[in-house]
C-alpha cells in the first residue's frame, strides 16, 4: 500500500469526483425501483447524453460500476458475515413464496438479496414484492448462447460488493432454484467451511475444445490456452475475495465477452468463472457446485425439470443424499451437502410449500 500524501490525496479526489457523483446516484441503494427498470439517470457524468444511444449509456454505466466495485470496496468482509443471494432471472420468480418463508425464519442482518431481471419483460403487477421488494439492480436483457449471462452475474457481484461490506459469500441462483435446507444450515455450510468458494471446475470434458473455439479457432489465445479452459455449472457460491477478483478482471472478460461464431457450443457462463478462478486461485476453491441438478434425461441443454407430482419428502431426501461431483483433486475426501436444487416446474410451488416447514427447512 502507498502511504497517502497531500498531492496523491488531491489527485485521488479529482479522479474520484466523477465516480463520486455516480456513487451517490447508486449508493447506499444500488437497487432501483420495483417496476420496469429504467436507464439510470447518472447523466451528469456524461458529456453529451442526448447524443448517446441507450446502449452506450448502459456500457458507460457498467464501466463505472466495475471501476467502483474494484476501487471502493474491500475484498475482506467485515462482520457480521452475510450471504448475498443473487437471483439471475428474466421473469418474475415462481418460487418467491418458498424463498419468502426461507428468509422469514432468518435474522435480517445475515443476508442480502439482489435481483438481475430482464427490463424488457412485460411485467403486469410489480413483479417483486415482500423480501424481494426493491432488490432489482440496474439490469440489461440476457440471452442464452451469448456472454450476456456472464455480464449479468458480474453486475450482480459488483452491486453486492458495493452495497454491503459485510457480504462474505455470493450465491448465484436461477428462478427455478429452491432451497434444500434451512437458512441456518446453509449459512454454516457456506461460511464455516474454511473460507473457500464452491464452484464446479472440470477439465477434459467432452466438447471442451469446441467450447474453447466457439469464438473462432484462436480467439482465446494467448490469454487462455485450451489446457487452461474449464467447464462448470453456471451456479456457484464465491467468497468476497473471489467476487472482487471477478469484477476486477479485465483480461479474461475481454476474451469471453465476444459473440460466438458457433452457438451450439457457446456457454460462456459455464466457462468464464471456472476458468478464471482455476487460473487465479485454484486452492481457494472447492471444485464443486452445491446446487443439485439432474442431467439424466436432459432436453435441449436444459436439465431434467421436476414436475409437481414428483415433489415430496422422498425427492428432497434423495437430493440431499447426493454427493457433489468434485473436479480437480476429487474433493480430497470431502462430501459437502447440496444446499439448493433445480429445476422445478412452476406448478411445483404448491407441493413444495406443503413440505417446506416439516421437510425442507428441517435439517
Ligand atoms: C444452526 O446450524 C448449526 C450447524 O448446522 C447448528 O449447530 C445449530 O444448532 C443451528 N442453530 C439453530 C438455531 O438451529
Ligand atoms: C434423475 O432423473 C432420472 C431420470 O428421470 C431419475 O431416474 C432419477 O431418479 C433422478 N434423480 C433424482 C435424485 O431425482
Amino acid at each position: 500500500m502507498l502511504s497517502p500524501n497531500p498531492l496523491s490525496l488531491l489527485c485521488a479526489l479529482l479522479l474520484c469526483l466523477p465516480l463520486a457523483i455516480f456513487f451517490t446516484s447508486i449508493h447506499p441503494t444500488p437497487i432501483i425501483l420495483n417496476k420496469p427498470m429504467p436507464i439510470p439517470k447518472s447523466t451528469s457524468i456524461l458529456k453529451h447524453p442526448n447524443k448517446k444511444s441507450q446502449e452506450e449509456i448502459q456500457d458507460q454505466h457498467d464501466e463505472l460500476l466495475f471501476e467502483l466495485a474494484t476501487t471502493h470496496t474491500n475484498p475482506k468482509p467485515i462482520r457480521p458475515n452475510k450471504i448475498a443471494f443473487m437471483f439471475l432471472t428474466t421473469k418474475p420468480l415462481p418460487f418467491a413464496p418458498q424463498w419468502e418463508s426461507y428468509f422469514n425464519q432468518t435474522p435480517k442482518n445475515l443476508f442480502n438479496i439482489y435481483i438481475h431481471a430482464d427490463p424488457t419483460f412485460p411485467y403486469n403487477n410489480p413483479p417483486f414484492s415482500g423480501v424481494f421488494f426493491n432488490r432489482v439492480i440496474v439490469s440489461k436483457p440476457t440471452k442464452r448462447f451469448s456472454p450476456t449471462l456472464v455480464a449479468a452475474a458480474r453486475r450482480l457481484l459488483a452491486h453486492a460488493l458495493i452495497h454491503d461490506p459485510s457480504n462474505s459469500i455470493f450465491v448465484l441462483l436461477s428462478p427455478s432454484c429452491i432451497p434444500l435446507h434451512s437458512f441456518n444450515f446453509t449459512y454454516h455450510a457456506l461460511l464455516c467451511s474454511g473460507g473457500k468458494s464452491f464452484i464446479e471446475i472440470l477439465a477434459h470434458e467432452v466438447g471442451s475444445y469446441d467450447r474453447w473455439a466457439a469464438r473462432g479457432p484462436h480467439a482465446m489465445m494467448p490469454e487462455v490456452k485450451h489446457e487452461e479452459f474449464r467447464i462448470g455449472s453456471q451456479f456457484w457460491a464465491l467468497t468476497r475475495q473471489h467476487a472482487w477478483l471477478v469484477v476486477s478482471d479485465r483480461v479474461l472478460w475481454r476474451k469471453f465477452n465476444v459473440p460466438c461464431m458457433r452457438l451450439d457450443t457457446c456457454y460462456p457462463e459455464e466457462n468464464y468463472f471456472p476458468t478464471l478462478l482455476n487460473m487465479w486461485d485454484p486452492e481457494g476453491c472447492v471444485a464443486a457446485t452445491l446446487t443439485h441438478v439432474n442431467w439424466t434425461g436432459s432436453v435441449d441443454g436444459h436439465p431434467r425439470t421436476y414436475e409437481a407430482w414428483e415433489v415430496g419428502p422422498n425427492l428432497i431426501r434423495r437430493m440431499r443424499l447426493g454427493i457433489p461431483r468434485y473436479g480437480k483433486g476429487n474433493g480430497d475426501g470431502r462430501s459437502d451437502p447440496f444446499l439448493f436444487a433445480r429445476k422445478f416446474a412452476v406448478d411445483a410451488l404448491q407441493p413444495l410449500m406443503t413440505i417446506a416447514h416439516d421437510v425442507i427447512f428441517r435439517d
